[in-house]
Formats: C-alpha cells, structure tokens, sequence
C-alpha cells in the first residue's frame, strides 16, 4: 500500500472542521501574550497563553533581542559543538545556574529537544526510566529513544509517590531516572517534589523534574523544586524558555559532570544548530526580569485565583488547580468544542484539549501578568453571558 495513503484517509482533523468547529492552528496577526491579541482581525481576550509573565512583549526582553540580532545575526549557522557556540549561551547557562541553585546548565534549541536530549542520553541499556503516566510528550518521546538503545520505560499512576515506591522495589536494576512534569501542563496540578525526593533517595533513583510551567511562576521565579523546598536534592531539572522566559528554547540543570557528559553525548544537542542569538538574549532578559521580580508573587496568580473562583461561582465545571491555569470540564467532545467556538465569536480566546494532550474534554485556559481587573472582568462577562448557552449542556449530559 501506498505510504501516504493514511494521509488521505485522514478525516479526524475535516470532521471538526465540517461542522465547523474545528479549534486548532488560529493564526493572530500580532503578539499572542498580552491579555489581549487579534484573531481574524477582531480583539480577543487570550486565555490560552503560557506566557504567564507577559515577557515576550516587555521592552526589554524585546530590546535584548533587538542588539543580539544587531552584533551577532540572525543564526547561530552551527552545532554548538563546532561552529554554533556563542558567549550568549554561555553567558545565560551560568545564569541559570547561579538563579536555580545548580553547579551547571546546558541550552538546547527547544524544550522538547532538552528533555528529548536528556532522558536518550542518560538512561541506556540496563537502565529504567519511571515516567508519570501524565508526564509531557517530550520526556515519553526520550524514554522511547532510550527504549530503542536498551532502557526499560515504565510508568507510575499520576503524582502517585507510593505506586513509584512499589515499582522501585519490584525492579531488579539499581539504576533507574524518574521523571515528571513540575507543573501538568493541561491540568495545572503540582507534582508532590518532595515525596518523590524522598522515594528517589530511598531506592537510590535519579529525579528529573521538567518545570516547563512552573519557572518563573513558583518559588520566587525559581519554580516547584524551589517551592517544596526541595532545593539541592532534585539532580535533573528542565525547563523550557517558552513559557514564563518569552523566547524559543530550553535548558537542563545538573551536576557539572553530568552536563559536560550531556554537551558531548545528548543528540539533540550536537545534532542541531545552536539556539539564535535573539532567542538567547530575549531568554536571559527574561529570566533576569524573573529575578528582579522574585520577592513579589506573580500578578498571574492572583488572576487566576479570581477567575477560577468567578467561573465556579457561575456554575462552570473548574477542576482544582494551583497555578495559573485552570481547567474547564465538559461533558463531551462537541459541547467542549462549542463552547471554544461560541468564546472565541463572543471575543475570548481559551484551548480546546484533545488526546493525546490531555483526556477528557476541557477548556485549557491560563492567566499572565498581563490578565488585568478589566481584561478579567470582560471575560468574566463573556462566560457569565454564555451561561445559558453553555451549561445546559451539563444537564443534558448528566
Ligand atoms: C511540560 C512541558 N515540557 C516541555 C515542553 C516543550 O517545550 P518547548 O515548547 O520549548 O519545546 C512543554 C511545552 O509544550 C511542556 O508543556
């Protein structure tokens, strides 16, 4: 048969769009982080970005990348390992290291390509990796590379300390990687870092924790590990420049040892080109606008708590949540995505999740510095309005 006959018989993504519901790839004519952005040339309230801290339209960050462009380019035209490394990366992995608590980092040119490039690397034939059955894609697509060089993928029940104890016991290798998400990007709940320290330590396991979404939100800037007060006893942390740091990119955290044996062996680190020099710079901008304002708690937060509290209140489905995200849960694939459409006509922009992001059907919607009492109070409106619209559809589901 044909290889791309698949393709052709494809109709998942055309069902959707038939009926004209179909959420995904909006293409917004200006930045999409503010509390506000354009889609299809009218003004949405954006409930859907990562950006938690509104830095990718903050004049510095901007202007960071701006000069990095100005004296280095647009490219870094080169692996790192040859022609690609700049003092720009350099600069911002002994930054991170020093803000996080590590002895080193190492940038790699995307998130996923960080936690892709660490669990290849590091777990290999005798090796187990101990995934949360939650845990993001890119560490499942890492535990399946190592799977191919040897290591055994296995999976504990979500934030479930206990399961991954009776698993370490049961397993017969002594070295094993555990890894989890710090912030579940779909559900916004925290993993419990500290049991796991705890499990880790006993069973003599590595613990990589991917903060992706909760640097910069969490533990003054520096993210759950921090806010469990677990610092110091997490030997792999990852985070992603994408969310709350406003650029492209990621970085892992380690011991020296380990991040000299990951610049010299992880794939998709000598394989690729080096991150660019206006990601880089608009990075570690970034991250130094999270340090400047790491004693005080981000204004995300405090949107969140109210807009979790104001949906509730009108009757909407919001499973519990710490952070600035907040789910809401529908009874079936058509409500959840009529509810997406019937939003973003009335001028709110939320996510429509659909497996494998995430089960269940919901509304993924986040809150950023930028989500400011009117903005809040607009969108608040737009679902009180919708109300009758919308929560009928509980009732008749139930
Ligand atoms: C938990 C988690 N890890 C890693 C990534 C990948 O990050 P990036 O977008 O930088 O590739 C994401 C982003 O979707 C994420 O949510």
């Amino acid at each position: 048969m044909d290889l791309l006959e698949k393709c052709r018989a494809y109709t998942r993504a055309d069902e959707t769009r038939d009926v004209g519901l179909y959420p995904f790839y909006p293409a917004f004519q200006g930045p999409a982080e503010g509390g506000q952005a354009v889609l299809d040339g009218a003004e949405v309230c954006m409930l859907g970005s990562s950006g938690y801290r509104a830095l990718s339209v903050n004049a510095q960050v901007i202007g960071a990348a701006q000069d990095a462009i100005a004296l280095y380019g647009t490219s870094a035209t080169g692996s790192r390992l040859l022609s690609g490394n700049l003092d720009l990366h350099e600069n911002l992995e002994a930054d991170l290291a020093d803000f996080f608590g590590y002895e080193a980092a190492l940038v790699f040119s995307a998130g996923y390509m960080t936690n892709l490039g660490v669990v290849s690397a590091l777990a290999g034939p005798g090796d187990q990796v101990f995934l949360d059955e939650k845990a993001h894609a890119s560490l499942i697509d890492g535990a399946r590379l190592a799977e191919a060089s040897g290591a055994v993928m296995r999976q504990f029940a979500h934030n479930d300390p206990n399961d991954l104890a009776r698993q370490l016991a049961a397993a017969p290798s002594t070295s094993s990687l555990v890894a989890t998400d710090g912030v579940f990007s779909m559900e916004g709940d925290l993993a419990p870092v500290a049991e796991l320290v705890a499990v880790c330590e006993e069973f003599g396991a590595t613990l990589l924790v991917d903060d992706a979404h909760g640097v910069g939100v969490f533990g003054r800037g520096r993210g759950v590990v921090e806010q469990t007060g677990m610092r110091g006893r997490v030997p792999l942390m990852t985070l992603t420049f994408s969310k709350a740091l406003a650029s492209q990119g990621g970085a892992v955290l380690a011991d020296a040892k380990t991040i000299d044996f990951l610049r010299h062996t992880s794939r998709p680190q000598i394989f690729s080109s080096g991150l660019s020099p206006a990601d880089t710079a608009a990075a570690h901008a970034a991250l130094r606008e999270v340090r400047r304002h790491a004693e005080a708690e981000p204004d995300a937060l405090a949107a969140a708590a109210y807009l979790r509290r104001a949906l509730d209140a009108l009757g909407y489905d919001v499973a519990d949540s710490a952070g600035p995200v907040i789910p809401v849960r529908f009874p079936d694939q058509l409500s959840m995505l009529s509810a997406q459409r019937l939003l973003v006509e009335h001028g709110v922009y939320t996510n429509a999740v659909l497996p494998p992001a995430g089960e269940g059907h919901q509304l993924r919607i986040a809150c950023t510095d930028a989500h400011t009492p009117d903005v809040l109070e607009a969108a608040i409106g737009v679902f009180a309005s919708l109300r009758e619209d919308l929560l009928p559809r509980y009732r008749q589901a139930a």
